[in-house]
């Protein structure tokens, strides 16, 4: 495919011999980790300059108990994913976007972060350490989890005086235990994600420990997730605890904008590009909860769960469905191919999104 980016060849060159794929049931991956051969780890002082990193083996790894992550929850994360090509290359999906958006988290956070460039080869280091873990084509990806914590001890309240970063990766599938059907989400009226002002843009650690009450709730009632919204108004959707949200309604789809509450998915922003070139009218604006009434079709979006189709929403005991919660929506399905082609390397990449390992 033209557009598509080069690995330099300079890094961990021992690793990529091993073309062979490890022994796995790729049939049945599902979203869990597994444990694969590498991991990154790089650490930093109070200078914030990273040292050149390491791949180490897959592990526990040692803190201290008064390490700020684990008291004050100074972390971070990201995720990306890595797919095996028909001709056995590896690409990966604009992974500059995860290193800026860990940046800027990073600067909200009170932390130093790896440069754009440390960050990116140490992703293409750590998936090529563990090339053998990447499913074969059409089975799954490699997800790749970069981790930024305040790994030095504190006790008061301040910022830590260590910053470790490292980077690790799992074979999965489908996100959903529901796979690729649509699944079925619940408003959330009583809790919320993020607060005006708070640290909903950015991938702080405990954005997503503060929603495990919400999903477990929501779970136990036998929906596959929640869809939250804001918290001044109530009214407005925000997003669901792991992925962003979209609304289509004929030739027009929706999207809650990025405003400070709501996470700048990379995916999400992938989908509004690949929704223009297909002609469709995007708007990135304030989406009513009502609006769900209405809709043709609604889908959510993250690197975790792609392109997911929404079956239903249920909202203060009312349930609206969608293309009769059987199907997938047609325009649901054509950006998700569309999106999936790019990223497996099937499609022609105009926008020259992938790097090739
Ligand atoms: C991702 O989609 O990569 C995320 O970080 C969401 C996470 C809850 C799996």
């Amino acid at each position: 495919a033209r557009g598509v980016r080069r690995c330099e060849a300079s890094l961990a060159s021992d690793y990529t011999k091993a073309s062979e794929v490890a022994d796995l049931d790729w049939e049945n991956l599902g979203f869990g980790i597994v444990q694969t051969d590498y991991m990154y780890i790089t650490k930093c002082g109070q200078d914030g300059n990273f040292s050149e990193g390491e791949m180490i083996p897959f592990g526990p790894i040692a803190l201290n108990p008064s390490s700020g992550v684990l008291n004050y929850g100074q972390g971070l994360f990201e995720g990306l994913k890595a797919y095996r090509t028909t001709d056995d290359s590896i690409l990966l999906f604009r992974p500059e976007e995860n290193a800026l958006r860990m940046r800027i988290g990073a600067e909200r956070m009170c932390m130093p972060a790896p440069s754009v460039e440390q960050f990116v080869d140490a992703v293409k280091q750590t998936v090529l350490a563990n090339k053998r873990w990447v499913p074969p084509t059409g089975k799954g990806s490699l997800y790749i989890r970069p981790l930024l914590m305040g790994s030095g001890a504190v006790l008061g309240l301040a910022p830590a005086p260590e910053y470790t970063f490292i980077i690790f990766v799992s074979p999965v599938g489908n996100y959903f235990k529901e796979g690729l059907a649509p699944i079925n989400l619940i408003v959330e009226d009583k809790f919320h994600r993020a607060t005006p002002g708070g640290t909903g843009s950015v991938k702080t650690i405990g954005n997503y420990a503060s929603v495990l009450m919400a999903q477990k709730i929501a779970k136990e009632k036998g929906y596959s997730d929640v869809l939250y919204l804001d918290a001044v108004h109530k009214k407005y959707l925000e997003e669901v605890s792991s992925c962003n949200i979209f609304v289509v309604k004929g030739n027009v789809i929706s999207t809650p904008a990025v405003k400070g509450t709501i996470l700048p998915g990379i995916t999400r922003k992938s989908i509004i590009d690949v929704a223009l070139s297909k002609g469709f009218q995007v708007e990135e604006r304030l989406v009513s909860v009502d609006e769900l009434l209405e809709a043709d079709e609604v889908f959510c979006t993250g690197t975790a769960v792609v392109v997911s189709p929404v079956g239903s929403i249920t909202y203060q005991g009312k349930r609206v469905e969608y293309a009769g919660n059987k199907g997938v929506g047609v325009v649901s399905q054509q950006l998700y191919t569309s999106l999936t082609s790019l990223q497996m390397g099937q499609a022609e990449d105009w926008l020259g999104w992938t790097v090739q390992l």
